[in-house]
């Protein structure tokens, strides 16, 4: 089955025979790309973290690093990549789910419930007790997923801005013009 191949001959959404695995140093390039389909057709307008090869590559490398793939017959269709936050001064150890995916054709089979479920799982033998994600909060969709997967109790987070470069410029007019000097940069 491939990815061209959901559908029966009556039209019908067939389940298809999905793997979920830990990811393999193999399966970056995939999961990298698969991500840049979802994550940027979204334009996710969080700037705190942005969708880039780093993002895969910390995952897969770091120890307290949780990397999931969803395979069919070799075929990447989802992924999940997470991690455990520690915090100094608590005991608790703190999952973090940071990235979610399942290719469009893939979606509505279940597969993120599994990636889901086998992270979730694996946090919670590591001593992991809560479980963090963050999403915009016009992506219905994921939002709906959450929901289904128990999360609850959502915060409102706002961000804020400020043009660093137009403070600098009128810190400089107020200043005659001149420029400013710290530690001895310009
Ligand atoms: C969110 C996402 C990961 C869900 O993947 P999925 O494999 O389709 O999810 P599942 O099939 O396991 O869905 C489980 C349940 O979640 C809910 N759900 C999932 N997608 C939904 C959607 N588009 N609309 C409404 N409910 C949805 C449903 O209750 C669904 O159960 P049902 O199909 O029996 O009704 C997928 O839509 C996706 O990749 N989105 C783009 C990336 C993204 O936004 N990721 C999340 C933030 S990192």
């Amino acid at each position: 089955m491939t990815s061209q191949d959901t559908e029966d001959l009556s039209g019908r959404r067939r389940k298809p025979e999905i793997d979920i695995r830990e990811m393999e140093i193999e399966d970056l390039a995939a999961v990298f790309q698969l991500g840049e389909k979802l994550f940027r057709a979204s334009e996710v307008p969080i700037l705190y973290r942005s969708w880039e090869e780093f993002e895969v590559l910390d995952s897969f490398v770091r120890d307290m690093g949780y990397a999931y793939v969803a395979d069919l017959d070799g075929e990447i269709v989802g992924f999940a990549l997470g991690s455990v936050v520690t915090k100094r001064k608590s005991a608790w150890k703190y999952g973090y789910l940071a990235w979610l995916g399942v290719k469009p054709e893939f979606q509505r089979f279940g597969i993120a419930t599994r990636l889901f479920r086998e992270m979730r799982d694996t946090m919670l033998e590591d001593g992991v007790r809560i479980v963090f994600i963050d999403t915009e909060a016009d992506n219905v969709e994921a939002l709906k997923f959450f929901a289904r997967m128990g999360f609850g109790k959502p915060e409102e987070h706002l961000y804020l801005s400020l043009n660093v470069d137009d403070e600098l410029r009128k810190t400089r007019i107020k200043n005659g013009n001149g420029r400013h000097k710290k530690n001895g940069r310009d």
